[in-house]
């Protein structure tokens, strides 16, 4: 497994002082990296984190790979029922794996669809609906907390269309990944005799790709999940060590922490070169924000802290987004994913038409072409001080998949004790989903029903 991180162009030798920070900068920051390095090892191992552990957890595998042979073959559509962290770690698994959907091919028994119902938009779900065979679909539904609307009320949807094809073998066509003895969704699949897989309780929904909630699907659709697991093992021996040339999660955490607070830039640009690392862009986004974005440090200070990330994609964004990342407002850095080796070259035939724009492309390839966009974009920014740094993986496999999603936690939560905040607990998101309860006519959430009730007064009295 080979991931690099280049900083170069994070540095005030490259991009200038303005934007910029300086080698001495970061050495003299190095004991804070430590600091953090410590505090992390020190949490994860008194349990109140356990996304470190999840890559040793081998019974979790063999019990996840035992399941996925006994349903092999039954299936060619696998349809996972969840949001937010819930959802986006088999996303990014499919897309990295097995690519974009657009260009994933026929699917059949050996080669499952993977639907993701991450919404409640009914028109979206209809047509999920009308797409997939209920005779040959196994349906997963995932949720941690075990009561979230929007699952429970697709997964009622599914359950039913399921029920009416199936009859009595429906149970054994729903498998249920949520916390283990806990919960309504616990209490229904065991109720119904659901094939159940427990979420730890010391792992949160962003950190939960290497649980039951990215393993099981990723293993129905043909992943190799124990590759997956060997990269992020791999990964989590690197991010204990304190050196930072081998740590290449703390060396980011600390760059990217550096830059944001002391060069201001509120805004990170996650940029991968490579179709297939699009969907962990959006996974990414989500760990990013949920977890570093916070009302008070643990002082108890108020702080509102946070950096924005935006999955962007190149080459495509190049024609949409760059204009702006370097003549707008300069607030953003920017975090290439680079990809050494693609599967195919993409050789451009030779053949000549006497036409420059033509004839200088004839004979090279695409795997040439997106390494060049992707250092003449990075040169671009960088000479407009724009800041900026490379993370290149060697390949898109299991491997180094599972090491990259590894190294980005410990970025995450590296970055959260730079921060001195508490990256894993999402107060923020609590408010709207407790409004929806309440407006659901949840039992519990009357309150919010009412507090709903006067904001909507409130602005019924503005003419
Ligand atoms: O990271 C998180 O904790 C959230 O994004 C959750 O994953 C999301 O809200 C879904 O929660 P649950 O798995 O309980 O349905």
């Amino acid at each position: 497994m080979i991931i690099q991180f280049d900083e170069k162009n994070l540095l005030a030798e490259v991009a200038g002082k303005a934007n910029g920070i300086s080698r001495a900068e970061a050495e003299r920051s190095y004991p804070r990296a430590l600091k953090a390095l410590k505090a992390v090892q020190k949490q994860s191992e008194q349990g109140v984190f356990g996304f470190p552990h999840l890559p040793f957890r081998t019974q979790v595998v063999k019990s996840i790979a035992q399941y996925a042979g006994e349903v092999r073959g039954s299936y060619d559509t696998v349809c996972v029922i969840g949001i937010g962290g819930s959802a986006l770690g088999a996303w990014a698994l499919d897309c990295g794996i097995r690519g974009p959907h657009p260009v994933q091919g026929a699917f059949t028994a050996e080669h499952p669809r993977l639907v993701i119902l991450d919404n409640v938009d009914p028109s979206f779900t209809d047509a999920a609906l009308r797409s997939m065979d209920p005779h040959k679909t196994l349906v997963l539904v995932i949720a941690k907390s075990g009561g979230t609307a929007e699952t429970v009320s697709s997964f009622l949807i599914v359950r039913d269309w399921l029920e009416q094809a199936m009859g009595a073998e429906t149970k054994s066509r729903v498998a249920a990944v949520t916390t283990d003895g806990k919960g309504d969704l616990f209490e229904l699949a065991r109720a119904e005799g659901y094939r159940i897989f427990g979420i730890p309780e010391d792992v949160g929904g962003r950190f939960s790709v290497l649980t039951p909630v990215g393993l099981v699907p990723a293993a129905l659709i043909g992943i190799d999940i124990r590759k997956l697991l060997r990269g992020a093992a791999a990964m989590t021996h690197l991010s204990w060590q304190p050196d930072l040339n081998e740590n290449i999660a703390l060396r980011a955490a600390l760059y990217h922490w550096l830059v944001w607070t002391r060069k201001n830039k509120p805004i990170q640009v996650a940029f991968p070169y490579s179709n297939h690392l699009s969907g962990t862009a959006f996974w990414f986004r989500q760990l990013w924000a949920e977890s570093l974005g916070k009302a008070i440090n643990r002082k108890g200070e108020k702080v509102n802290t946070g950096q924005t990330p935006i999955a962007a994609l190149g080459t495509t964004d190049q024609h949409s987004q760059v204009q702006l990342y370097i003549e707008g407002p300069n607030d953003k850095v920017f975090t290439f994913w680079a990809v050494k080796k693609f599967d195919s070259q993409g050789k451009i035939p030779s053949r000549k038409f006497n036409l420059p724009a033509f004839d200088a492309l004839a004979g090279q390839s695409l795997a040439k072409l997106i390494d060049v966009e992707r250092r003449a974009t990075a040169a671009a920014m960088t000479e407009y001080g724009r800041p900026n740094c490379t993370v290149t993986l060697d390949r898109v496999d299991e491997e180094h998949l599972g090491a990259f999603m590894q190294m980005m936690e410990f970025q995450t939560a590296f970055v959260g004790e730079l921060l001195d905040i508490n990256a894993f607990n999402q107060e923020g998101v609590e408010l709207g989903k407790k409004f929806t309860n309440g407006l659901m006519g949840r039992k519990g959430f009357e309150q919010y029903r009412d507090q709903f009730a006067a904001y909507e007064k409130k602005r019924d009295a503005v003419k």
